[in-house]
């Protein structure tokens, strides 16, 4: 697959061409979206749950997302990378948002950073795209970060006042400088219309098909996340269950002899050597 660049997006928007975009978290999983061809690939912050099984994502440092944007990179040659910022590397000021993400892309390797941020944030992105030249992916809507401020995981853009906001929010993170924008849990109709309004493609989650492109976390489409599977994720394999069978094969063949197996799994001596060891 050909290297994907800010222009290759640009490319797929303006052709309306659905994006792909899968989050990764090691090597293994950012070598499966290099082999599927995914357009852009997000280290989410996602992965404080479902790779280091924290119960939210605020716990996560700025260390714990450079240690596995770094993984991810290893992995990929041709979809973009992009890393989230985690909470508290950018809500303070400017300049703390700008050396955050400067690290994020000189230590990380990220080629574009993504803050969960409406509005509020709008000068720190400004700072970040324009004063470091970094480019920036926004997250309004459902925002994982400050779920606790939004009453829990909750579809947001309900109410005409909620759908508004959004709509103000993605305004003003367009003027802001974001090259693309996700837009996360929020009726279909909510994302239409952002998506009409803007000139920057959309990624939808759980938001419906008229986005520019889709995103899922891939440990909830290939059943590796336990704990719960929100609404919009699609099922496309059942990889936990299937590795804990596994697991549970080889522990069942340890304890009742049947594996190793002599002749395949070992290593034997020169027959001369054999023959006097014995
Ligand atoms: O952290 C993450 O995986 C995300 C996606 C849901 C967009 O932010
Ligand atoms: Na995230």
């Amino acid at each position: 697959h050909p290297k994907v660049t800010i222009q290759t997006i640009k490319k797929l928007y303006a052709e309306r061409k659905p994006i792909a975009l899968m989050t990764a978290y090691d090597y293994p999983t950012a070598v499966a979206c290099e082999r599927a061809g995914v357009d852009m690939v997000l280290v989410g912050d996602s992965l404080a749950m479902v790779a280091l099984g924290h119960d939210d994502t605020s716990q996560i440092t700025m260390d714990e997302m450079i240690h596995h944007s770094k993984a991810v990179s290893r992995g990929l040659r041709s979809p973009f990378i992009v890393t989230d910022l985690p909470f508290g590397s950018y809500q303070s000021d400017e300049r703390t948002a700008v050396e955050n993400a400067v690290r994020m892309v000189k230590e990380g390797r990220a080629e574009a950073v993504k803050l969960e941020t409406g509005r509020r944030g709008a000068p720190k992105i400004d700072a970040i795209v324009n004063g470091a030249g970094i480019p920036v992916v926004g997250h309004i809507g459902l925002t994982p970060q400050t779920a606790v401020a939004l009453g829990g995981f909750r579809v947001q853009g309900k109410s005409l006042a909620s759908a508004q906001s959004l709509v103000d929010d993605a305004l003003a993170l367009q003027e802001a400088g974001c090259f693309a924008m996700v837009l996360e849990a929020m009726p279909s109709l909510v994302a239409e219309t952002v998506t009409r309004l803007l000139r920057v493609p959309t990624i939808g989650i759980g938001a419906g098909p008229a986005t520019s492109g889709q995103a899922l976390v891939l440990s909830d489409m290939v059943g590796m996340f336990d704990r719960f599977t929100p609404k919009f994720c699609q099922s496309y394999s059942d990889l936990g269950p299937r590795m804990a069978d596994a697991v549970g094969e080889y522990k069942k063949e340890v304890r009742n002899g049947a594996f190793p197996v002599e002749g395949v799994h070992t290593y034997a001596m020169p027959a001369a050597a054999e023959e006097s060891w014995r």
